[in-house]
């Protein structure tokens, strides 16, 4: 029978990369909370919504529909944004927006939702805690800042981006420290979680490992 995995960590642990690979190999449906928080930061940056304003956020997301395709793609009404998401830009406004406490309402609402039926690998920073605190299997991914930097500055390069390392290290710790010190489910490990430290492990590795983790 199918069971629901929930996989939270800091930014930039690689948890979107394991997830799609480990779906893959268990046909499961992966689900990318964070790239929700995205979705609205980046709706408002474009519509002039104010990050700060609470109440105009949620009235936003309730105007919104966030359509997350099995391949990976995600439309956010109705137009593709998959990679319009991913800029620097995004990752701080969506840190912001879910720092408020009912537009985590309204996203955790549709992501339990969306899992009810199992068979879902979710990560994000509160899916063990707050969003599947049922889930058959918990695992907690981290990293130093370096070595998540490290990836982060590595792929961009692989990418023809220009990147700077000492930037992208202090913006992961910045956002650690907001993703940490919010009120409103801060990132944190469930109790009944595996931490899995990644910082000199592989892909592969921590794919074999969490497979190892699965109840049977
Ligand atoms: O995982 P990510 O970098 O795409 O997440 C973007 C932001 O959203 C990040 O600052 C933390 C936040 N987030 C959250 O608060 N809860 C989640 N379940 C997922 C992401």
């Amino acid at each position: 029978m199918a069971i629901n995995i929930a996989l939270d960590g800091p930014s930039a642990a690689g948890k979107s990369t394991i997830a799609k690979r480990l779906a893959k190999q268990l046909n499961y449906v992966h689900l990318d909370t964070g790239a929700m928080y995205r979705c609205v930061a980046y709706k408002a940056l474009h519509t002039g919504v104010d990050l700060k304003d609470e109440a105009a956020v949620c009235k936003m997301i309730e105007e919104t529909v966030i359509d997350m395709k099995s391949d990976g793609s995600i439309f956010l009404d109705g137009k593709a944004i998959t990679n319009e998401i991913r800029t620097d830009e995004i990752s701080m406004a969506a840190s912001h927006v879910s720092a408020h406490k009912q537009v985590r309402a309204l996203l955790v609402a549709q992501q339990q939702k969306i899992a009810e039926n199992k068979g879902y690998i979710m990560d994000g920073r509160d899916i063990g805690t707050v969003v599947l605190p049922h889930a058959e299997l918990k695992v907690f991914m981290t990293a130093s800042a370096e070595a998540r930097a490290n990836r982060r500055h590595l792929e961009n390069l692989s990418k023809g981006f220009e990147s700077d390392l000492s930037q992208i290290i202090e913006e992961i710790r910045q956002r650690d420290w907001q993703d940490t010190h919010r009120e409103h489910s801060p990132l944190k490990k469930a109790e009944d979680a595996v931490v899995l430290d990644t910082s000199d492990m592989s892909i592969d590795e921590v794919v074999k490992k969490i497979e190892e983790l699965l109840p049977l």
